[in-house]
């Protein structure tokens, strides 16, 4: 389904540069939509893919995981990292498929689940409060991503893991290394290196961690884990830091990138702020919307394992499709005036931000938690708010969102 007039556009999925500036990709994203919602790419350094850009499109693949699984290629990744991505040690739920990604999906799928996660609404409505006396401590000015957006879901991470307040730090900087490589001011230098080098720092983190809660076990999730079986066995090593790495890292950036891009949005939507502030019970349903809007998780790979026809593209065995979470969630099939951020939207939870099927986000609620905590915290006690500077934008085509939000601000 390639036109000649969509051939070259489709590097917008594979640019870090193009997701920094979201309008402009928004704008390509749209024409392909309209013009070859499947659109085969073929760019140098990548393997060729399949993009899938429409909402019910990249439903009908999700339906489908034993014809597109995950393994071996779950994410975007340049033809020189391919083997290294599936021959990684330490394997996530995301690199897994069938009976073995059932298996350990089940392990923290009940800690996940709204019931246990009600009991931490005090805890998040603590942190998020405490995010709003920070802002309010520093006089009128920051960066919002970093002295907020950043610190408040890997504070909610780390606690429901039980990690100690002492270790954020480090934390913050490896999850941001994880997911920020193809960032210059963020990732180490040298692509294969600086993913293997990062991991390695979270399995020495996370190895000392599981043995002292094998010892000790608490009610946090990280002894959950450590303390796991599948078919009566314990949990091999690496698999256990699969998990903790996964949660570390997924419950994160995404977040963070969600509670960003959704500032902003409210301030460039000043009466979506004030419809906010005027009707507070609207708080409840905006995180959706901003998760619409924000997209933080740009895309998923799948692998096709037996042909398969969609629209008029047959995919073959070995073939990779590219789910573009980021378009889906503005197709005007699905979303009336999808580029309108209204936070009143009546299937904003339509979307497809968590994904869907098999491998939905483990972490929906919790984030849905999280966002919803944080704005009502900062809309109580906002009285003005404005940019005070240009923001800047993450350059990465996996979790992407805003870097800088300089603001000024008057808070009660
Ligand atoms: C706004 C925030 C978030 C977004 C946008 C997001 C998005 C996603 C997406 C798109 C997937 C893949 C779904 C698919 O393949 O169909 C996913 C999977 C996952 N997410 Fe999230 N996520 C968010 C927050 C979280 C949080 C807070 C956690 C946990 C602490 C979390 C943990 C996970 C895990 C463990 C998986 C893998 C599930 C599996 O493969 O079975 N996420 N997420």
């Amino acid at each position: 389904m390639t036109t000649a007039s969509t051939g070259n556009l489709g590097s917008i999925f594979a640019d870090p540069a193009a997701y920094a500036d979201p309008a402009r990709w928004h704008a390509v994203a749209k024409r392909i939509r309209e013009e070859s919602p499947i659109l085969k790419v073929s760019l140098p350094n990548f393997p060729d893919f399949w993009a899938i850009t429409r909402h019910g499109d990249v439903m009908e693949i999700e339906r489908h995981p034993e014809l597109f699984t995950n393994a071996p290629v779950p994410t975007l990744a340049p033809s020189a990292r391919v083997d290294a991505m599936d021959q990684t040690p330490v394997k996530t739920l995301i690199q897994m498929d069938g009976e073995q990604h059932k298996a350990n999906r089940n392990i923290v799928n009940d800690w996940f689940k709204p019931g246990n996660l009600k009991r931490l609404q005090e805890r998040i409505d603590t942190l998020a409060e405490q995010s709003v006396d920070r802002m309010a401590a520093m006089g009128g000015q920051c960066d919002f991503v970093n002295d907020v957006a950043l610190q408040f879901p890997l504070q909610v991470i780390l606690s429901i893991l039980g990690l100690p307040e002492d270790d954020y730090p480090r934390m913050l900087q490896l999850t941001q290394e994880m997911f920020g490589v193809e960032d210059p001011d963020i990732g180490r230098t040298g692509e294969d290196e600086a993913m293997l080098g990062v991991l390695l720092d979270f399995v020495k983190y996370f190895t000392a961690l599981a043995s002292v809660r094998r010892a000790h076990p608490t009610e946090d999730l990280a002894s959950v884990i450590a303390n796991a079986e599948i078919g009566g066995q314990p949990l091999a090593d690496l698999d256990m830091l699969g998990h903790y790495v996964i949660i570390a890292t997924a419950g994160h950036d995404t977040t963070s990138s969600a509670i960003s891009g959704g500032l902003l949005a409210l301030v460039e939507h000043p009466d979506q702020l004030e419809l906010l502030q005027a009707r507070p019970e609207l708080v409840h349903q905006a995180p959706d919307e901003i998760i619409r809007y924000v997209s933080p998780v740009k895309h998923f790979m799948r692998n096709c394992q037996a042909p398969f026809t969609l629209r008029n593209v047959t995919f073959e065995p070995g073939e990779l499709v590219y789910l573009s979470f980021a378009s889906a969630n503005r197709d005007d099939e699905v979303f009336p005036d999808p580029f309108r951020f209204d936070v009143r939207r009546e299937n904003a939870s339509s979307h497809l931000a968590f994904g869907f099927g098999r491998h939905f986000c483990l972490g929906a609620h919790l984030a849905r938690m999280e966002i919803r905590a944080i704005f009502k915290a900062l809309l109580d006690r906002l009285e003005h708010i404005e940019l005070a500077g240009e923001p800047k934008w993450t350059r990465a085509y996996f979790v992407e969102g805003p870097k800088s939000i300089p603001i000024r601000y008057r808070l009660r």
